[in-house]
């Protein structure tokens, strides 16, 4: 079993004075979400999820060792910029230096180098995607990158794993953006390897109907979320449905290995939309209590299972912390799922915009 302490590093081989990187990671959707959790992000439950693969966030990592002419400078403070689509962001500096804090000890090279962040997103940036765990993937790569160099014998397993470890510091579903199609995050029994820790690639067999899987985003809502997903996730202390609630992600996590096996989309459909219910159940029913969804997220719900009755085509939803409606379904049924979006969904997106996605593979170097 692997403890936080072996992310921390003993000493470092090679040296590098200054370079750059550039690292894409892609945002990811949880079929068996993550809601609740522990001390130092730890999850409440364990959660599985599709990774996507035209979401997601364009990071390049520039570094200098800060000189030696400055001592004061050279190990007392993190230094950096940050670029957002190309112009500086002020506003995202403190949740990254919070970052570097907790991921100092396990990267203790940070404070000997000046960064330049320069950050972008392949999706329209107030659209209300979560761009936390793309972002948060693409840097922790980055920075793997780095001391990848500083110790070149370094496995790959060590750098992917440690990788999503870093992450997940930064974002919780982040850890499950970094490598493989169908990520598991949190310990399970039945899925050897998983760990709280960090994600890894669900090790079981997958079904062909979930090749190339669909997910078309419809965006029904980009304004700021009233709640945020870190206080959403605190309001599950003293929950009164929490320690059920983390049973049942069990239990559906358990549900999902038989059915990515089997295929088996009618039961896939039910684990998946009755997750994306209690999500919400779980807001709907904290103290303070509250609502992300929107009548036009209910009104595309309701679409999708008249259109999923009529026709027994195998398109469900599901959603995040948030408005907008994830459209799951397989390539087989793209054309048809595609102009009833258009036909009868795109009325309730805001400004009639969604996004076409599908199954990815992770991280990737540029
Ligand atoms: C509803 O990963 O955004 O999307 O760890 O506080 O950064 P923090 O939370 P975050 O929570 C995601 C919650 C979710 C479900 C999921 O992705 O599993």
């Amino acid at each position: 079993m692997f403890t936080a302490a072996d992310f921390i590093p003993e000493t470092y081989t090679s040296t590098i004075e200054k370079g750059n990187f550039e690292w894409s990671a892609p945002s990811n959707i949880a079929l068996v979400k993550y809601w609740g959790k522990k001390e130092n992000q730890i999850p409440a439950n364990p959660s599985v999820s599709f990774t996507l693969n035209n979401c997601k966030t364009v990071t390049k990592l520039t570094f200098e060792k800060k000189s030696i002419s400055t001592p004061h400078n050279v190990t007392t403070e993190f230094s950096f910029d940050l670029l957002f689509e190309g112009k500086p962001k002020e506003d995202f500096k403190p949740k990254i230096k919070k970052f570097l804090e907790r991921i100092e000890v396990y990267l203790p090279f940070l404070k000997d180098y000046h960064f330049t962040i320069d950050t972008q997103n392949t999706f329209p940036h107030s659209s209300g995607i979560a761009s936390s765990a793309s972002g948060m993937a693409a840097l922790a790569m980055n920075f793997m990158n780095l001391e990848k160099k500083l110790n070149p014998e370094m496995t790959e397993d060590y750098f992917y794993q440690k990788a999503s470890f870093l992450a997940r510091l930064g974002s919780g579903s982040a850890c499950r953006s970094v490598k493989g199609n169908v990520v598991v995050w949190g310990t399970q029994a039945n899925i050897k390897g998983s760990s709280d820790l960090f994600g890894v690639e669900f090790p079981h067999t997958i079904h062909e109907n979930f090749k190339n899987y669909q997910d078309t985003i419809l965006l029904v809502d980009k304004g700021e979320k009233q709640v945020s997903s870190t206080v959403g996730h605190d309001l599950m202390h003293n929950h009164p449905y929490a320690e059920r609630r983390f049973a049942q992600a069990h239990e559906n996590l358990d549900q999902l290995i038989a059915i990515f096996e089997s295929g088996n989309l009618e039961e896939f459909i039910k684990v998946v939309e009755s997750e994306a219910l209690t999500l919400h159940a779980m807001m709907m029913t904290s103290m303070p209590y509250f609502i992300l969804m929107k009548p036009n997220t209910l009104q595309i719900i309701n679409a999708i299972w008249k259109y999923r009755a009529e026709t027994n085509i195998p398109v469900c939803f599901t959603l995040d912390a948030g408005a907008n409606v994830h459209v799951l379904y397989p390539e087989n049924v793209k054309e048809k799922v595609l102009q009833f979006i258009k036909n009868e969904l795109v009325g309730f997106c805001q400004n009639g915009q969604y996004i076409c996605d599908e199954i990815g593979e992770g991280a990737i170097a540029l």
